[in-house]
């Protein structure tokens, strides 16, 4: 930590870690999932985890405000950090440059509080009890800690946005920023007919998701000193990849268990949300019953359920996954504009992760 200390020019002091307020719940991380481990292995085998580390130690020693209400609930939320996808992202971006770590890690570091501040707020809206395998900060505390906490993330990333080197970086971000909200106020509103609710669910998808991917790509290549061409490449390999991200969330919901996922399963047809293997099924089968479910808004338990068998055996399942994996290949082919190198691999392999994860 003293050496990063020293290597950040025109970082604010840090606060030290072991005044933080630590949480009651133990930290579980990723515990929810032992699957995980795949991405933890790519990110030493790209030698990433010291850096991460240090891009971790620098969002805990952010959390810490001289309130000790936002510096519990941001702290437990810090805590509960995921997978560090789209901070891994920044940095092998820059890596496909010139790597400085000090010139790249408030990017890093962005990317992740504006995530932290999107899925507080995000919770706080669906009213969400847990989120990687914890309690979400409106549960936890209340409506009016989450809405700030949220605010304080966003303001830790605007910070983080002005300490980068290269301007552009904040204008990835802000634009970014500015469309994950439209995109998180659009929603899709008909199952049928198939082309419109594919062209909702494709804008919807591109705006909350995978816009954010783009900007970690295009701010760490631009970090790394990268031209436009190539900041404009990596900027599509983070959108297809984001894309293929949100699709294979919107499967796990429809596959997985609270166990692994850290949240509840089949959330999204509780809610009355329209993803891609409902569409699909739908398209397939023709089945009204399954639009009319969703429809309906509040689901049984055994309704939920039998709309997850029929989709499934419709074939939705299988058609969103298609429509995962050729995202990836469109992701991949975009890395095709650098030569090959140890972290050129590391995002090839980063996008085969997406695709397997199994949370
Ligand atoms: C998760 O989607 C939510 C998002 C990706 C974005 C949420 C954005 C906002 C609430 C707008 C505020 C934004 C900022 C930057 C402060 P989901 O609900 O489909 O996934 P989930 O099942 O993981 O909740
Ligand atoms: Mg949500």
């Amino acid at each position: 930590m003293a050496a990063y200390q020293t290597q950040i020019s025109g970082a604010d002091a840090p606060v030290a870690v072991d005044t933080l307020t630590s949480s009651a719940e133990p930290c579980p991380s990723t515990a929810h999932t032992g699957q995980t481990a795949g991405v933890f292995e790519l990110f030493e085998r790209a030698q990433l985890t010291t850096d991460l580390e240090v891009v971790e130690q620098l969002l805990l020693e952010r959390a810490a405000s001289r309130s000790e209400l936002i510096t519990s609930a941001s702290t437990h939320t810090v805590r509960s950090g995921g997978k560090r996808l789209r901070a891994a992202l920044a940095l092998l971006a820059a890596r496909l440059g010139t790597y400085h770590l000090p010139s790249v890690i408030h990017a890093a570091a962005a990317v992740e509080l504006i995530q932290a501040a999107s899925l507080v707020h995000d919770d706080l809206v669906d009213q969400a009890a847990r989120r990687r395998g914890r309690v979400t900060v409106h549960a936890r505390w209340d409506n009016d800690v989450a809405l700030m906490v949220g605010d304080f993330f966003f303001a830790l990333a605007s910070r983080e946005m002005a300490l980068s080197p290269d301007p552009r970086i904040i204008t990835y971000y802000a634009q970014a920023v500015q469309t994950i909200v439209e995109g998180e106020l659009s929603p899709v509103t008909m199952i049928e007919p198939t082309e419109t609710a594919l062209g909702q669910y494709y804008y919807k998808t591109g705006a909350k998701t995978a816009s954010l991917f783009e900007a970690a790509c295009k701010a760490g290549m631009a970090a790394g000193g990268g031209d436009e061409a190539q900041i404009a490449a990596l900027g599509r390999y983070g959108f297809d990849l984001g894309m293929a991200f949100q699709i294979i969330d919107d499967i796990l919901d429809f596959t997985s268990d609270e166990a692994t996922l850290g949240k509840p399963a089949g959330n999204d047809l509780r809610q009355g949300t329209i993803t891609l293997p409902l569409i699909y099924a739908v398209a397939r089968t023709g089945n009204p019953r399954l639009g009319a479910l969703i429809e309906q808004g509040t689901p049984t338990d055994l309704q939920v359920h039998a709309a997850i068998a029929e989709v499934t055996a419709a074939g939705g399942i299988d058609a969103a996954l298609a429509e995962a994996r050729r995202f990836i290949s469109e992701a991949v082919a975009h890395l095709a504009a650098f030569p090959p190198s140890p972290a050129h691999r590391a995002l090839v392999e980063m996008a085969h992760f997406v695709i397997d994860r199994e949370a």
